[in-house]
């Protein structure tokens, strides 16, 4: 679908974002893990959460849909979990793809999973390497690199593992694992990505103890008990960036997850000189949550290096966007898992971005904006990739003339309602 962009002078008002999508399938894998049922309230509508619902179902787990106000998954414990009749389709999701081969490893069966065209071109050696570890029976397509992936599970048993990149879905991997090993397992970060894994399998009982980048869990059973999942940052983001860049705006984001291992683009913007107020706060299973309230701003350029990617790192593409408009170079490095995602995130938004006016220069492990530099309407494209999809939507509202955005319909992968929630900011008096 292309989908057609005009600027816009201003945006006001209030709105709630959709529920967080990595809390999201965690509540989904630990509910079906759990000892009885799990209510779920706030459930992401993305369609990559859906198709960790369809995953589930096809292992024989229930889940009974009522909307997204509340879902109940009917937990079966760790070993009620039934071979899956036919392959397993993970759609685009990289979480339920790494997630349920964890899960999937510590089951006596023989399950396939496999995705869409982007998925089946994202690294999984990174999961198989530690799962293997652990005693699974697991391979992969192009030396054990690429999807399907086939799993025959097991026994595991428990490990200590250094992980060699800053990734939240290979962690959990792992962690899930772990809960089937008798004892503990034992993880150590170099920088610590989102730890929503940790915090829910806490919430749900389980010990958990994390050190100077070590995470120790003990294997077991989980605790049902219900779950509320905060607004998804990384969808408050797009509004967020929309509010800044244009003049005279002024909107508030309610219930938006504040969890700190994934709010460090804001961080980073405030360091830009972005005027943001967190206000009404508080927190459920673990999680913080609050209302922010943003205002116009002008920016000015900053640094971000390998440290700083794990808790923005899939607001990198807006954050370069921001950059154009903001006074200054600014200089982006140790971010080459943009490479690795739905798409390369690095060549496409530095490709997009330059199509319609930027200065962005890519480099193997970033990129460096010049700013600020007008935009103008033009025809990009997201390649299929919502979070381009989204950032060069937001492009297009500060441009001058129309802007055209190709593949424009991926933004339902994580935010399905993103259109009609940016017309409910625009403020057209
Ligand atoms: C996610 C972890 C991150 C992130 C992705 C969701 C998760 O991926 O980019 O959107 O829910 O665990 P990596 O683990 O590959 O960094």
């Amino acid at each position: 679908m292309d989908k057609l962009i005009k600027p816009v002078s201003s945006l006001k008002g209030t709105i709630e974002v959709p529920g967080d999508k990595s809390i999201s399938h965690r509540a989904l894998i630990f509910g079906a893990m759990c000892d009885g049922d799990v209510s779920i309230k706030n459930l992401s509508t993305a369609s990559d959460c859906a198709s960790t619902t369809n995953c589930l179902r096809a292992l024989g787990i229930e889940i009974i849909d009522e909307s997204n106000k509340e879902t109940i998954v009917k937990g079966k414990d760790l070993h009620g979990f039934r071979e899956p009749e036919n392959i397993l389709d993970a759609g685009n999701s990289g979480t339920t793809m790494r997630l349920l081969s964890g899960l999937l490893a510590g089951q006596p069966f023989y399950s396939i999973l496999t995705g869409d065209g982007s998925l089946r071109d994202r690294p999984m050696g990174r999961i198989i390497d530690p799962l293997r570890l652990m005693g699974a029976n697991i391979n992969a397509r192009e030396n054990d690199r690429l999807p399907p992936i086939t799993i025959i599970g097991g026994k595991l048993n428990n490990i200590s593992y250094r992980m060699p990149i800053a990734s939240a879905q290979v962690k959990s991997a792992i962690m899930i694992g772990g809960l089937y090993c008798e004892g503990e397992t034992a993880i150590i970060e170099k920088f610590q990505s989102r730890d929503h894994t940790e915090r829910m399998l806490k919430y749900l009982g389980r010990d958990i103890s994390t050190s100077d980048g070590e995470i120790i869990i003990m294997g077991g059973t989980l605790n049902p008990n219900d779950i509320i999942v905060p607004g998804d940052i990384s969808s408050a983001v797009f509004f967020i960036v929309a509010a800044l860049l244009t003049e005279k705006s002024e909107i508030e984001l309610q219930n938006v997850g504040l969890n700190e291992t994934r709010t460090g683009f804001l961080a980073a913007l405030e360091k830009m000189g972005a005027d943001i107020k967190i206000e009404s706060t508080g927190a459920n299973n673990e999680e913080p949550f609050g209302n922010i309230l943003v205002k116009s701003a002008n920016l000015k350029s900053i640094e971000a290096g390998a440290e700083n990617i794990p808790s923005m790192v899939d607001e990198i593409p807006l954050l370069a966007l921001a950059a154009t408009q903001a006074e200054g170079t600014t200089i982006i490095r140790g971010a080459q898992e943009l490479r690795f995602k739905e798409s390369d995130r690095l060549a496409g938004i530095a490709s997009q971005l330059n199509r319609i006016g930027a200065t962005v220069i890519e480099q193997p492990d970033g990129l460096i904006i010049e700013g600020p530099t007008p935009l103008m309407g033009g025809t990009v494209d997201s390649f299929g990739d919502h979070r381009l999809a989204m950032a060069l939507t937001i492009a297009g509202l500060i441009a001058e003339g129309e802007t055209i955005i190709k593949n424009a319909e991926s933004v339902s992968i994580s935010f399905p309602g993103f259109f009609e929630n940016l017309r409910q900011l625009q403020d057209r008096f």
